[in-house]
């Protein structure tokens, strides 16, 4: 199907456009009362995710709410442990948490990756399918999953945490067994994200939100080389690396075979340009705290960023999810800005 605002493909993959895409991480949730209230009509988060009707009703929210130029599918990174044998739960304020972890090679018992993606994940497919029939080719769908560090970082500590000290020991203490794990979910993730792109994912992104905890040599050893075989693995659309915090790194990322790369709001722009160089598109990279403040200065800022690039290679963001008491009408303020903003 021919897609009727196709800005976010053509800036990934560095044609010409008329005018910066936007869109936002997170677009879909908790800032969106119309998401509340879908929400609300379930038993909570996971049912949303796992019914692919509902989930695709609020990935289209933010294309007919906010104007966005692209959707991402409603689902989570935490499907891909949980379809190897790891099962999570969402505890509201507290945030995710798996009854078992995988420690020890024993426990490898819970890594598997010998399952049919559509038999376990079936029900994301199935969102993008619905999503694709109900966006009409309006906007393309951005299909994810976690890098696998960070789904590492979730299987092996079993919650959020700041430091993910029981994470990273592993690789101290255990690094036969970190490859072992990280070789496995990159097999996985291989899988999934075709399995999306086959249902109809039009770009992929790839989230290591928790890039920056590493040092830079262990994230080459433990994070890179696993996101190196899945962007080589991926050629059929458009692919993205979001490495947060990972700025250390920058260089290596953008070695990788991506299309774009996902900045976070600790670097400039400019900076960050002339370390990658022209041959990848950027993606973000506003302060999500910018949207607490007022119109006036959600316009300046976005402004700000915008004066900031060099190129046209760029897919306008926040340099991560927008926070969920953020107010829609600041959203919508600094998605107006962007679609005005005249490229020079
Ligand atoms: O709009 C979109 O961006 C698509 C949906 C999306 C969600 N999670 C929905 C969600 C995406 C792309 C994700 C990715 C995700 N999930 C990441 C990587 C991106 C990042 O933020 O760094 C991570 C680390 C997770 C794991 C996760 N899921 C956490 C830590 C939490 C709890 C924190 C929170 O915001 O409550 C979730 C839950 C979650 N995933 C929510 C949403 C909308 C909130 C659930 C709710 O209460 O409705």
């Amino acid at each position: 199907m021919k897609i009727e605002n196709d800005l976010l493909l053509r800036a990934a993959r560095g044609e010409d456009i008329k005018r910066y895409p936007v869109w936002l991480m997170r677009q879909a949730g908790r800032i969106l009362p119309e998401y509340r209230a879908v929400r609300g009509a379930l038993s909570g988060f996971k049912e949303l995710v796992e019914t692919p009707e509902r989930a695709a009703e609020v990935t289209i929210q933010p294309i007919d709410i906010l104007g966005v130029d692209a959707a991402i599918i409603f689902s989570d990174i935490l499907v891909v442990p949980e379809a190897m044998g790891l099962e999570y739960q969402l505890i509201e304020k507290k945030g995710p948490w798996f009854e078992k972890t995988i420690r020890s090679t024993d426990e490898l018992i819970y890594a598997n990756t010998n399952f049919d993606i559509e038999d376990r994940l079936g029900y994301v497919t199935e969102a993008i399918r619905i999503a694709n029939k109900e966006l009409n080719g309006r906007v393309p769908l951005i299909g994810f999953a976690g890098a696998p560090w960070t789904i590492f970082c979730y299987m092996t500590e079993g919650q959020g945490s700041k430091t993910f000290s029981e994470s990273r020991k592993i690789l101290y203490t255990n690094p036969t067994l970190a490859h072992e794990l990280l070789d496995r979910i990159t097999e996985v993730t291989i899988k999934y994200l075709k399995a999306q792109i086959n249902a109809g994912a039009h770009m992929v992104q790839v989230f290591d939100s928790w890039a920056g905890i590493l040092g830079e040599r262990q994230y080459e050893e433990f994070g890179l080389k696993y996101m190196e075989r899945i962007v080589n693995a991926i050629n059929e659309v458009p692919i993205t690396v979001f490495a947060k915090g990972a700025y250390a790194s920058a260089h290596k990322i953008a070695a990788l075979n991506c299309n774009t790369i996902g900045v976070d709001w600790n670097t400039d722009m400019r900076t960050f340009r002339d370390i990658v160089g022209e041959n990848k598109t950027l993606q973000g990279n506003l302060d999500p705290c910018v949207l607490y403040s007022s119109h006036n200065e959600v316009e300046k800022m976005t402004n700000n960023m915008l004066n900031s690039f060099k190129s046209k290679r760029h897919i306008v963001n926040l340099g991560h999810g927008v926070y969920p008491d953020v107010d829609p009408e600041k959203v919508k303020t600094f998605i107006n800005t962007v679609k005005n903003f005249k490229i020079k």
